[in-house]
């Protein structure tokens, strides 16, 4: 697919169909995803991929799924072919900016004035979403409510925060989000060319 194609088809996706996918296909997505720029190349960016139907449900309660239920939006976070858990740690970025080529003039770690590890795991996000569409799949993103929860339920060490749940898997009609009603900035808003103002 042009690339241009993939960017243009992802969409958050909000209902799969359940299993059908090669598990191949999603290991291959999950290696994709792993080739994602990193601040110092720390790599602080993990990946849990969840493809137990009962470890599915119950990750997904941990997202408020029956809320989306109730919604009528149905299980869209348990059911698919597999959850991408993104997950990130800041003391990985931490010990990196300690180490000799990074510290100050007096040995120091930079004052970090954005957290760049989040600013990657985003980038890693997008690489699943985009690699999804790559594949002819799909993904949503579920916001973690419960991000210990998570942890415990996927025995995820306390270091690694899980930014949210992805399911990927075959798209199936779903309810669009009512967010969409907003539209997009417009591109004048969102883009400037050689000075903001
Ligand atoms: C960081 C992040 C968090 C999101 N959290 C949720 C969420 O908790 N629940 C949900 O239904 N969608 C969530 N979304 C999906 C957005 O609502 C969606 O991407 C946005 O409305 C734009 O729609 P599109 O992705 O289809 O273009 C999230 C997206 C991002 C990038």
């Amino acid at each position: 697919m042009e690339f241009r194609d993939v960017v243009m088809k992802r969409r958050a996706v909000r209902r799969f169909e359940e299993g059908g996918v090669d598990p191949a296909v999603i290991e291959r997505i999950a290696r994709l995803a792993q080739r994602t720029p990193s601040a110092g190349f720390s790599q602080g960016q993990r990946l849990v991929v969840v493809t137990d139907p009962g470890a599915r449900r119950r990750v997904a309660r941990t997202c408020g799924e029956e809320m989306y239920a109730d919604l009528g939006m149905g299980p869209w976070i348990s059911e698919c072919a597999a959850q991408f858990v993104p997950c990130v740690s800041a003391e990985i970025y931490h010990r990196r900016y300690q180490e000799a080529d990074k510290v100050d003039d007096e040995g120091r770690e930079i004052e970090w004035p954005v957290p760049y590890w989040f600013v990657d795991i985003g980038a890693t996000t997008m690489v699943i979403m985009l690699a999804a569409v790559d594949a002819g799949l799909a993904s949503g993103f579920a916001g973690a409510f419960d991000p210990a929860a998570l942890q415990a339920e996927l025995g995820i060490p306390d270091e690694f925060v899980p930014i949210g749940v992805m399911p990927v898997g075959r798209p199936l009609p779903d309810v669009r989000s009512p967010s969409l009603a907003r539209g997009w900035v417009p591109f004048e808003e969102f883009a400037r060319f050689e000075r903001w103002g």
